[in-house]
Order: structure tokens, then C-alpha cells, then sequence
């Protein structure tokens, strides 16, 4: 039917006279998207068949946001609070989105076959060539949780040309050393697969505060009917490589790089080490604690100014009140600019920054 749909459009809209196939070709991708608003699909590659869903008509030029969850959830369960966040509507109305879905961590997934072979964190991102195939897209903005930012910067690493900019929370670049691989053990001992889960995506103090999220969380992994494919990408989690990186090595982020981490993650150190070996000129270093939306959404509206995707008419406010000294180089479409400086203040806490062009440590 889709297929159908897609012969439809082409035919009723020829090429313009004075019309290139290039343009063509975007004019068919919008109306192919407009079709699928939040629409599911999924694609065969090398390692298995990979489910993303899109939302968003594509502007020209733009490159796609692409979402990759952490263990335990999926796009839904991971992106759905920040993506549906009221102040996130006037940056992502700017872009397509596509959320993929780790394998058999879709809504409704089958079960794998006892013995099934899950794809390591770097097919995973082998994976994400066939999706922007599939979509036509040359570049991406990665936005990652966890093992999804793992993903996405192995992806990037591999792939520097197609990424514009990554947003990579509680990001973990390291191997699991020795003592790692004991405590991990230790822990499998006396805790169940969901409870390790949440002792990654959770501090000890919020999982003993028992929050409403988080027994919302724990409700969703406990009883999650695909628990055994959760339990496959936890263990590829696990197994992970390190990521190498080196600053001023060959094996660095060459594009623009936010690292979140929350001031009560499990990460924070790791976040931490990865920080200090990247290229500070590209990355900047985002702490935060309760308003993580507010906070998160605001950072990555300058984020994106900085590489020249927002106009500063089109931040709130407040924000604007809050960012005298912001400076970015950018204009408002398509011309981006590899100068950025973010230095702000807020009203829950003083933010320090380094000069421009250093990373800074934002704490909110
Ligand atoms: C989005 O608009 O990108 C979105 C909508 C629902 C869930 C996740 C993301």
C-alpha cells in the first residue's frame, strides 16, 4: 500500500520544467514523509532487519535528527518526554526525526529465538547506513542515551562526514575493565536483569527515593514481554569496545559534540573522562539535575545555534534574557559555523565557562 501511495506522487507531480532530479528527489522524500508522520519502518542490513520511526516533514539542506534509546527502553519510552516537551516543539518543527529502534526492542517485538545472535554496539551502528539510505538523507544531528550514544559515536567515528553534530547523554566510551566484570558478576548474583538495568539508567539514590518515574520505569522493564531480547542488547552493551578516543589523536569527534550527563548519573565520571579527550574547540559539557527537560532543551537550542540551525528569533525569551553573552556565529540557515561559544548563567546555579572555543562545564 505504501508502495502504492509512493508511485501516486510521483506521477502527479513531473518534474517542473527547469526542475533537477536532485530536486525532484527532495520534493518526493517530503511527500513520502508527509505520508509517514510517525510512521514505522523497518529495513533488512548486513546484521538484521532495524525499525525507526519518522516524524517531521524535511526542510532542504537539513540535515535529520536521529534518536538512538538506551538499554531497557525504546524511542518511546527513551525520547518521547523530551520530544513532546512543550519548548522542544519550536526546534524540532525545524527537522525530520528519526528514531530507531535497537532490534527487538520495538513496540509489539517478537521474541528472538533462543540462540539468536545480537548484533555488537558496532553493528548496531553498522546498522544506520541502510536507514539513511532508506531515507535519502546525507546527514544526521545524533542525539543518544547511553549505549544509544555509544552507537551513534562509533557511527560517527566511522562515518565523520555524515554527522553534523552529536548530543550524546550519559555516554560511556569506556570497555568494561576487569573490576567492572567482577562487580558486574557480583551484582548478577544477587540482582535480576531488570534491577541491573535500572541500576545503569539510575543513581541509588533516585532508584531508593522510589520516585513515581521511578516505578513508572521499573513497571515497563519488569514486565516487559521482550525482557529476553533487553537482556541480548544489555549483555552487547556490556561487551562493548572501547571507543579510543584521543585528544588531538586521529581517533576523535570531528564534528560538534554536547555531552549531558546527570549531576546523580552513574556515568558522571565516565562523562567526564570522554570530555577530556575530545577536541575542546567542539565540545561542550552539560551538567544537569532536576529540570533536566527545561535545562536539556534550552542547551540544545544553542547548540543547534551554533552550527547555524536556529535563528536567535527563535529562542524563548527567557532564553534570550539569559544569553547576553552567547555568542554564535551562525546565520540562520544552511551557513554554519564551526565558532561556538556557549556561556550562560541560569537561575538555579552559577555556570562557568571557559573562554571561546573551550569546553565549559555547564551546571544547572
Ligand atoms: C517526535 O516528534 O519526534 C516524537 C514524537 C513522539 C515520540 C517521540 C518523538
Amino acid at each position: 500500500m505504501a508502495e502504492l501511495q509512493e508511485v501516486q506522487i510521483t506521477e502527479e507531480k513531473p518534474l517542473l520544467p527547469g526542475q533537477t532530479p536532485e530536486a525532484a528527489k527532495e520534493a518526493e522524500l517530503a511527500a513520502r514523509i508527509l505520508l509517514d508522520q510517525g510512521q514505522t519502518h523497518s529495513v533488512e542490513t548486513p546484521y538484521g532487519s532495524v525499525t525507526f520511526t519518522v516524524y517531521g516533514t524535511p526542510k532542504p539542506k537539513r540535515p535529520a535528527i536521529l534518536t538512538y534509546h538506551d538499554v531497557g527502553l525504546n524511542y518511546k519510552s527513551c525520547f518521547q518526554p523530551l520530544f513532546q516537551f512543550e519548548d522542544m516543539q519550536e526546534i524540532i518543527q525545524n527537522f525530520v526525526r528519526v528514531h530507531v529502534d535497537a532490534p527487538g526492542m520495538e513496540e509489539g517485538a517478537p521474541v528472538f529465538p533462543l540462540g539468536y545472535q545480537y548484533p555488537s554496539l558496532d553493528q548496531l551502528a553498522d546498522m544506520i547506513p541502510c536507514v539513511l539510505q532508506y531515507l535519502n538523507f546525507s546527514t544526521i544531528i545524533g542525539v543518544g542515551v547511553g549505549a544509544g550514544a555509544y552507537i551513534l559515536a562509533r557511527y560517527a567515528l566511522n562515518h565523520p562526514d555524515t554527522v553534523e553534530g552529536l548530543v550524546l547523554i550519559n555516554i560511556d566510551p569506556n570497555a568494561k575493565g576487569w573490576m567492572d566484570w567482577a562487580a558486574h558478576k557480583l551484582t548478577g548474583l544477587t540482582s535480576s536483569i531488570p534491577e541491573m538495568i535500572l541500576g545503569h539508567l539510575f543513581s541509588q539514590e533516585e532508584l531508593s527515593g522510589n520516585s513515581e518515574l521511578i516505578q513508572k520505569y521499573r513497571n515497563i522493564i519488569t514486565h516487559a514481554p521482550n525482557l529476553d531480547n533487553i537482556e541480548l542488547y544489555w549483555n552487547s552493551y556490556n561487551n562493548r569496545r572501547d571507543l579510543n578516543f584521543e585528544r588531538g589523536g586521529d581517533i576523535t569527534l570531528k564534528c560538534p559534540v554536547m555531552l549531558v550527563v546527570g549531576d546523580q548519573a552513574p556515568h558522571e565520571d565516565a562523562v567526564v573522562e570522554c570530555n577530556s579527550k575530545l577536541d575542546p574547540t567542539q565540545t561542550s559539557f552539560l551538567k544537569v539535575s532536576n529540570l533536566f527537560l527545561g535545562k536539556l532543551t534550552e542547551a540544545f537550542k544553542y547548540f543547534l545555534q551554533g552550527m547555524g540551525y536556529m535563528a536567535s528569533s527563535c529562542m524563548t525569551r527567557l532564553s534570550r534574557s539569559r544569553t547576553a553573552s552567547l555568542t554564535s556565529a551562525a546565520s540562520v540557515d544552511g551557513n554554519r559555523s564551526r565558532s561556538r561559544t556557549l556561556s550562560q548563567s541560569s537561575e538555579s546555579g552559577t555556570l562557568s565557562s571557559g573562554p571561546p572555543g573551550h569546553t565549559m562545564e555547564v551546571s544547572c
